[in-house]
């Protein structure tokens, strides 16, 4: 029997990207509206127990890497009995928050097997944060950032990068990385959620680089993770490094190792694909594990080579994904 996921273009699948939810503690501009969304009813998420019953069918497949996203992840309520759970079945458990809930609890999460952290913190400036996010809460995501630095786990900052907004603070994120042991990572602004799909915001990852060399010019390329969503360079010297995340040009596709599972309990290959395989039905009628691995089999190994074209990519934006938060970014 067929125990990995291989597509037909060569890759196999070892990292599941987990939303939990689609709520936040936050209202990034280019993420949701003031008001939030239309967010899920709570038994339209899958539930803790069905998420385990399916990570035991994944880890069966090969996967080896799980990562928490939403939404805020943290803001589930009991997250932690969740981390104990996938903690007992992956080694690398990740998460992506913006980690105004993360100092209370860090202790017990690390105790309970999650390793890698990525903070989204986009700007320096606690005035700036507050437009930006809505929220006047970056004391608190820079607290969680000390308090991730002080315990020596694996931490990374994402930056999304947005023109005329914290284009002009590229640097002073790089320069953290001076002294300590962590990853900066600049995201490409991605069109979701937004009647102008972003645009007045973007900035490519060819121009990112470009403007960090304006002030850092020994910039090197350096080597990163396999199967990485960044490209990864280093100033010569500096204890931590760079990353830039060609996320809306998808320039690194052809080493995609992901699979996505939306808060609903739909699959998806692709954070740009729309059609996904529905499991929450499935595994409410009872499917076994058997059949649930044989129909995840098949529909990894129908993954596109790349995210579909550009203006495939606006329509998605326009309509089918009200936010990010509905497929975990
Ligand atoms: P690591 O496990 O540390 O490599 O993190 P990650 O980059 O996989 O995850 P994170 O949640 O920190 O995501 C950072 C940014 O990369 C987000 O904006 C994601 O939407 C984007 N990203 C993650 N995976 C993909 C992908 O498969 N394709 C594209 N185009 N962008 C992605
Ligand atoms: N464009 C780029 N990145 C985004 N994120 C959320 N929405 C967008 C967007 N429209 C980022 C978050 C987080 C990561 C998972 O995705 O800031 O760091
Ligand atoms: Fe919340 Fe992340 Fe969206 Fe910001 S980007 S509103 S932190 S889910």
């Amino acid at each position: 029997t067929i125990n990995a996921l291989f597509d037909t273009h060569g890759r196999q699948t070892t990292y599941l990207r987990l939303a939990v939810t689609d709520r936040c503690n936050l209202r990034c501009r280019y993420c949701m509206p003031a008001e939030g969304i239309d967010f899920a009813p709570r038994d339209e998420l899958l539930s803790y127990e069905e998420i385990l019953t399916l990570a035991d069918v994944l880890a069966g497949l090969g996967i080896e890497k799980v990562r928490l996203t939403g939404g805020e992840p943290l803001a589930r309520r009991d997250i932690g009995l969740l981390v104990q759970g996938l903690g007992q079945r992956f080694r690398k458990l990740a998460i992506t928050t913006n980690g105004i809930l993360l100092p209370g609890q860090l202790d017990q999460l690390i105790a309970d097997g999650l390793t890698n952290y990525n903070l989204s913190l986009d700007t320096l400036q606690a005035a700036k944060f507050a437009r930006i996010t809505r929220r006047d809460e970056f004391a608190a995501t820079w607290a969680a950032l000390e308090a991730l630095l002080a315990r020596g786990v694996n931490t990374k900052i994402n930056v999304v990068v947005m023109q005329g907004s914290n284009d002009d603070e590229l640097a002073d994120f790089v320069a953290l990385t001076e002294h300590r042991a962590l990853d900066v990572r600049f995201i490409e602004a991605m069109p979701f959620n937004d009647g102008d799909g972003n645009h007045h915001l973007f900035l490519s990852a060819t121009d990112i680089l470009a403007r960090l060399r304006e002030r850092y010019p020994t910039l090197a390329p350096a080597p990163g993770e396999a199967n990485a969503s960044a490209l990864h360079y280093r100033v010569p010297g500096f204890r931590g490094g760079v990353g830039i995340i060609p996320a809306y040009s998808r320039s690194l596709c052809g080493s995609c190792n992901r699979l996505r599972l939306t808060p609903k309990g739909t699959l998806l290959n692709c954070l740009y694909s729309t059609q996904g395989l529905e499991l929450r039905p499935l595994l409410r009628a009872g499917a076994g594990g058997e059949d649930l691995a044989a129909l995840i089999v098949d529909f990894v190994r129908g993954k596109h080579a790349t995210g579909h074209d550009t203006e495939r990519i606006e329509q998605v934006a326009g309509g089918a994904f009200a936010s990010m938060t509905s497929i975990g970014g």
